[in-house]
């Protein structure tokens, strides 16, 4: 998928055949080139001009009257410009000014498209979305890195972050939720590159879960009961495996009465729960002071009287400190934990305890652990692309030094379809899992013949 560029130097007896440019889009040819470059230059000069003439303190009104005063003025600055656009290009060119001035220029487009899932800008030539879970390249460019610069500097400044040679990392996200990532030179060598993983007005719901086969409606009513049933549930899951959406989705189910805390590096989580508090890490000014951890927030989260406490990742110190207040009456929490497989958590916890410091024995923080968290959920993408809540797994306690764990529902892979996607199988395994019991207590008891051994639902990899 990343090799799409345009086909390179064909083969000519003595070659002292122009390097092509390595980035350019699959489709482009010269004429086409020079076309959109003088697009371009026309497009920066109508910018700058109205810039010139802009003041916009001194324009009233709300947005939309703004925009569409600047509107018929880069309407007229076009006209003025000896240029033979039809219609639809100077439409475009209009927009595209208005896009600079007011929005994140050539992100815009992509940004108002619901179809993208993720946009990921290699430098200002390069631009990938992801859509239905593929990732394709765009035609989008910026004009060059000071042009990418800009647009990241107004996203990251917009949440009082900076991006510049002494803080070339960075996070942020965007007005609309979606979350941004930033590496600029000398990290990301070939120009400035940013990643928006969306987290759209609209995010993913259990009924959208069902609809992609993500997960079958007896496991959505089973999680359902565990978080209305105070268990503790840890998601599991690589990069981009659907992780932080399940945990949005297991919040969902909790009930309106209780006071929620949610933890996070960006905001991401989107409770539609009446009373909630989101807290969000600060990461160090430029004298490297400040910095304010999960941990901290974690830690201060306990003194404000919260029902549940939702941890958008554990990934270091606050670990420990996630299983204590798990352990502690803090039941009903909830957090992801990056790695590979149920069985894989246990040993990226204790490395996360062990790297914060702690000096604890490996069988202590296995006790934690299996004494604190009752249910792990897996996240996982498949190939083809489709996401999928792969396991869910009962952690029943110890035996000697190990966890002991059991499946309640799989997901079984059955093979690959011929569009690429999985097929597969979600079995209930026909254990049925040690807290049934505290289930029913607690008032979401349910018909115990969901876990005898049964297939639920089969996906042959078409897509919906
Ligand atoms: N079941 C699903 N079906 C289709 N798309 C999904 C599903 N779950 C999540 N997604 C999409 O996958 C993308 C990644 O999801 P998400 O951010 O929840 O993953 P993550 O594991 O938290 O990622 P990260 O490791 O970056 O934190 C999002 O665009 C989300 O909308
Ligand atoms: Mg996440």
């Amino acid at each position: 998928m990343f090799g799409k560029r345009s086909p390179s130097g064909v083969a000519t007896p003595n070659p002292p055949t122009p390097k092509p440019p390595a980035q350019a889009a699959p489709t482009k040819t010269k004429a086409n080139k020079e076309k959109t470059e003088q697009f371009n230059a026309l497009k920066m000069r109508l910018h700058r001009k109205l810039i010139d003439q802009l003041d916009l303190a001194r324009m009233v009104g709300d947005d939309d009257t703004l925009r569409a005063k600047v509107k018929e003025m880069v309407g007229r600055l076009a006209d003025q410009e000896n240029t033979l656009l039809n219609y639809n290009e100077k439409q475009r060119l209009v927009n595209e000014v208005l896009d600079e001035t007011f929005g994140l220029g050539p992100l815009e487009v992509l940004l108002s498209d619901p179809t993208i899932s993720d946009i990921l800008v290699n430098g200002p030539k390069q631009v990938y979305v992801e859509r239905n879970g593929r990732l394709e390249v765009t035609g989008i460019e910026f004009r060059d890195n000071a042009h990418l610069m800009h647009i990241i500097d107004k996203i990251v400044s917009a949440v009082g972050r900076r991006c510049d040679e002494t803080c070339p990392l960075v996070d942020a996200r965007l007005a609309d939720g979606s979350r941004v990532n930033a590496v600029i030179p000398p990290l990301a060598i070939d120009g400035p590159s940013m990643s928006i993983r969306r987290f759209g007005a609209d995010p993913l719901t259990w009924d959208d879960y069902i609809a992609f086969k993500s997960v079958t409606p007896e496991i959505r009513d089973f999680l359902s009961a565990c978080v209305k049933a105070r268990l503790n549930i840890v998601v599991v899951g690589g990069t981009g495996s659907g992780k932080t959406t399940l945990l949005n989705n297991l919040s969902s189910f909790i009930p309106d009465t209780e006071r929620i805390v949610t933890i996070e590096d960006a905001a991401e989580l989107q409770l539609r729960q009446p009373h909630v508090v989101r807290l969000e890490t600060r990461p160090a000014n430029i004298e490297g002071k400040g910095r304010i951890s999960i941990r901290e927030l974690l830690i201060n989260s306990l003194r404000m009287r919260p029902d549940r406490i939702v941890v958008g990742e554990c990934r270091g110190s606050e670990t420990l400190d996630m299983l204590q207040a798990m352990n502690t009456g803090h039941d009903g929490s909830l957090t992801t934990v990056h790695a590979n497989s149920t069985r894989d958590v246990v040993a990226r916890v204790e490395t996360m305890v062990m790297m914060a410091g702690f000096d604890l024995p490996l069988r202590a923080i296995r006790q934690q652990f299996a004494s604190a968290i009752q249910i792990l959920v897996q996240a996982q993408r498949l190939p083809g692309g489709s996401r999928k809540l792969i396991s869910v797994t009962e952690v029943t306690g110890m035996e000697g030094d190990v966890i002991t764990m059991q499946d309640i529902f799989t997901f079984e892979q059955t093979g690959i379809a011929e569009n690429g996607r999985t097929c597969g199988r979600f079995v209930a395994t026909g254990i049925r899992p040690s807290f049934f019991d505290r289930l029913k207590s607690a008032g979401c008891g349910m018909d115990p013949a969901i876990f005898t051994r049964q297939v639920l639902m089969t996906d042959d990899g078409e897509e919906e």
